[in-house]
């Protein structure tokens, strides 16, 4: 059959409030042209993250009803520690709140100043956690990566002769760990293959650094590595998992991800006593090491949650239904990028809007004209996002313009991204009366939540009447 269905049947329903185009330009002017700035029942389809918005199942709901909330040693521990076990195969295992508490914890023991970390492309709270204790986080994507439009397979890999170099000018020593974000975020939701977490491992192995995987959309990662990488065809999913982790000395973990949790997360590791300063910082920051800042209940839908993102059937379904919308817009020739990767769909704004220059932010226009047109909402993943040097306040182009359309896990079926994609090919054809935005106000960091903008001559923007 090629028609992809949802390999689940919907129980129970959240209504979506309809607005219209008039509405909607008086909601985006009140939000200043910042979609993060709209209240979430103004959006139609909200594809702003996948992060913490999956819709759980009838058993992790269940399972909910089971959460043992005693403080110490509750039941609920013990589910949520033997399945991380078993699944990721290492000895020690801490909750956390969400996934930045455990790259909190695990920078606050490893890192000295002046420590570097090299990762394919670390994710903004990764990098912020490394800076915020003094380290250096290093980038070194490989160079399939800087091309938008080739169909290389595995674009989320590490550049292992630039890690190789940087280990041998900068010396193991400096180096306290090396790491790898599977699936890359930062790099498009891209995975990284087999072959490549080998190589890193062996890499880190033969120069005694340690190697941690940031684990986020581990099973989106391995379902690629079955689909694309040769060798992979005929191995189960947690299998291919298993392997992963193997090679690796520990992982940070947001559950929010590929566990379907709503909060949650967790960092890992083999070495006992590295995990024992780790759970001293646990208990002054998150909560005692059998709960971490969760509620039994939590930890027992994660464990649920984690066993249910390995089915293989769902995988399938996630990553055909990624590359259902990737596609479509390349037939339309709409600039994305490609292959399709795992949780997200990445226009290029900066080929989209090519009358806008980068510094009147292509991608923050285009998200602002796709809620005006459908209530769809977006985030801008570019010079609005990286332009700023908040220590210097300089501001140039981003390397990249790009607009980001996350997709919740379960929550929204083919006729959603249909709807999507007829949207989208509205705003392309008027693309040429879009204007670009100035920025009245923004914070020093991390501008993009909260800036305020406004449009360079909204005279030339066409009225649209209502729906
Ligand atoms: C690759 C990656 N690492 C770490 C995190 C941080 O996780 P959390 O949002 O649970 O703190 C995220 C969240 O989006 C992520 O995508």
């Amino acid at each position: 059959m090629k028609t992809i269905i949802e390999p689940f049947r919907i129980k129970m329903v959240e209504p979506i409030k309809l607005t219209t185009h008039a509405e909607r330009e008086d909601l985006i002017r009140e939000a200043h042209f910042n979609p993060f700035l709209l209240k979430a029942e103004d959006v139609i389809i909200d594809l702003l993250t996948d992060s913490g918005t999956s819709a759980m199942s009838a058993d992790a709901w269940g399972a909910l009803m089971r959460g043992d909330e005693s403080y110490a040693g509750a039941r609920s521990w013990f589910h949520f520690r033997d399945t991380v076990k078993d699944i990721f195969g290492f000895e020690q295992v801490i909750p956390t709140h969400q996934g930045r508490a455990a790259e909190h914890i695990l920078f606050s023991v490893l890192i000295e100043p002046g420590s570097i970390v090299p990762n394919n492309t670390h994710f903004d709270t990764t990098r912020a956690n490394i800076e915020f204790v003094g380290g250096k986080p290093v980038d070194l994507p490989c160079p399939e990566a800087s091309d938008l439009d080739s169909d290389f397979p595995f674009k989320g890999n590490m550049d292992i002769d630039a890690l190789q170099a940087l280990v041998a000018t900068e010396g193991p020593e400096q180096i306290p760990v090396i790491m790898v974000t599977v699936t890359n975020n930062s790099g498009g939701g891209q995975p990284v293959s087999m072959a490549n977490i080998r190589e890193i491992s062996r890499v880190a192995r033969s120069a005694g650094i340690p190697f941690y995987i940031d684990a986020c959309r581990f099973a989106e990662n391995a379902n690629f590595i079955k689909r694309r990488e040769p060798g992979f065809e005929n191995t189960a999913v947690i299998d291919i998992a298993r392997e992963i982790f193997s090679y690796a000395d520990g992982c940070t973990m947001s559950a929010k991800k590929d566990a379907f949790g709503n909060i949650g997360g967790f960092l890992c590791t083999n070495d006992a006593a590295l995990a024992h300063k780790e759970r001293n910082i646990l208990i002054l920051t998150e909560g005692f090491p059998t709960y971490g800042g969760l509620a039994g209940r939590d930890l027992e839908a994660i464990a649920v949650g984690l066993r249910e993102i390995l089915d293989e059937n769902y995988l399938d379904y996630r990553l055909l239904s990624t590359q259902y919308v990737v596609e479509h817009l390349r037939d339309a020739r709409i600039p994305v990028m490609a292959p399709a990767g795992g949780h997200a769909v990445y226009i290029d704004a900066r080929r989209f809007l090519p009358h806008i220059p980068p510094l009147q932010y292509p991608g923050q226009a285009l998200a602002v004209e796709l809620y005006l047109e459908a209530g769809i909402r977006s985030v801008e993943i570019g010079t609005v996002m990286f332009g700023l040097d908040p220590h210097t306040g300089v501001e140039k182009p981003a390397s990249r313009d790009l607009l980001r359309l996350a997709i919740p896990r379960r929550v929204y079926t083919q006729s959603h991204m249909d709807y999507v994609l007829e949207a989208i090919g509205q705003v392309w054809d008027r693309r040429n009366d879009i204007v670009g935005l100035k920025i009245l106000e923004a914070p020093q960091f991390l501008r993009h939540f909260t800036a305020h903008f406004a449009r360079l001559n909204a005279a030339q923007v066409p009225s649209r009447g209502n729906l």
